[in-house]
């Protein structure tokens, strides 16, 4: 059996608030497979952000290991983990967080910019990036010159840019309509079939889930999924920490 590129194991996270703490992630566990698409679903407030950004390198859960390709994320220095960042996980979000100022090319080449390559290089990837995802006439447009649905395009095409080992993807679709919708699951499906990428996506989305090879259900601050002997049970989701 292939070894996860993700593993989130007894993950907790809590949060102070006026009344006390507020335990968001009480023992989540999450594997995911190379070339998989893994839905996150759960009521608003469940922690769907807040475990992404645990898996993400973005927020020091309280207890748990993330391992991203075995190596354990939170044991990193700040360095390593920012390196971590950039080239391993890629993010998109529900609002796409581009730079206004800058061209959707320029959007899109800047994380391979980061890591080390020349412009030239980094500049061509974008290119057949944002051809690949459709957007080949639109590369001199800034985002403010997109819809909302090219906008979300670009953040994938800027997601995959370092061919990362995991995508996060918080609500991707949760800012399109149903035509721009389907259009980017479409492509999210299209990304892992012809490039091999592999997505965690976190979504209120029943047309997103249902294109999802597994679905991973928030609860109580845990993680439950199908149990593939019998789909209509829920089980707890299990991670094997190597
Ligand atoms: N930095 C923080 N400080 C305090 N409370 C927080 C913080 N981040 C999240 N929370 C709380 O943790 C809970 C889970 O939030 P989270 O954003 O993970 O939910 P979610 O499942 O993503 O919800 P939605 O579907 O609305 O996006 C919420 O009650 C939220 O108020
Ligand atoms: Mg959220």
């Amino acid at each position: 059996m292939s070894s996860p590129v993700l593993t989130g194991s007894g993950l907790e996270r809590r949060f102070a608030s006026g009344r006390g703490m507020l335990e968001v992630l009480t023992g989540a566990d999450v594997e995911v497979q190379a070339g998989e698409i893994v839905a996150v679903v759960g009521p608003s407030g469940s922690g769907k952000s807040t475990l992404l950004h645990c898996l993400g390198g973005l927020d020091r859960p309280d207890a748990g290991t993330v391992r991203v390709e075995g190596d354990d994320v939170w044991q990193m220095s700040e360095r390593d983990l920012a390196r971590l960042r950039n080239r391993k996980i890629g993010f998109v979000y529900q609002f796409h967080h581009l730079l206004p100022d800058f061209t959707a090319l320029e959007n899109v080449l800047l994380p391979r910019l980061m890591s080390g390559e020349s412009h030239e290089a980094a500049a061509d990837a974008a290119r057949r990036l944002l051809e690949w995802v459709g957007l080949g006439d639109r590369m001199t447009h800034s985002p403010g010159e997109l819809s909302g649905g090219e906008q979300q395009r670009v953040a994938v095409a800027r997601a995959l840019v370092n061919q990362p080992s995991v995508v996060l993807a918080d609500e991707p679709s949760g800012n399109l309509d149903l035509v721009s919708s389907r259009s980017l699951h479409e492509l999210l499906h299209r990304m892992r079939d012809e490039q091999g990428a592999t997505f965690l996506i976190a979504t209120h989305d029943p047309g997103l889930a249902a294109t999802a090879d597994r679905v991973l259900r928030m609860e109580a601050g845990r993680l439950m999924e199908a149990d593939r002997d019998d789909p209509k049970t829920w089980i707890p989701s299990v991670a094997v920490t190597p």
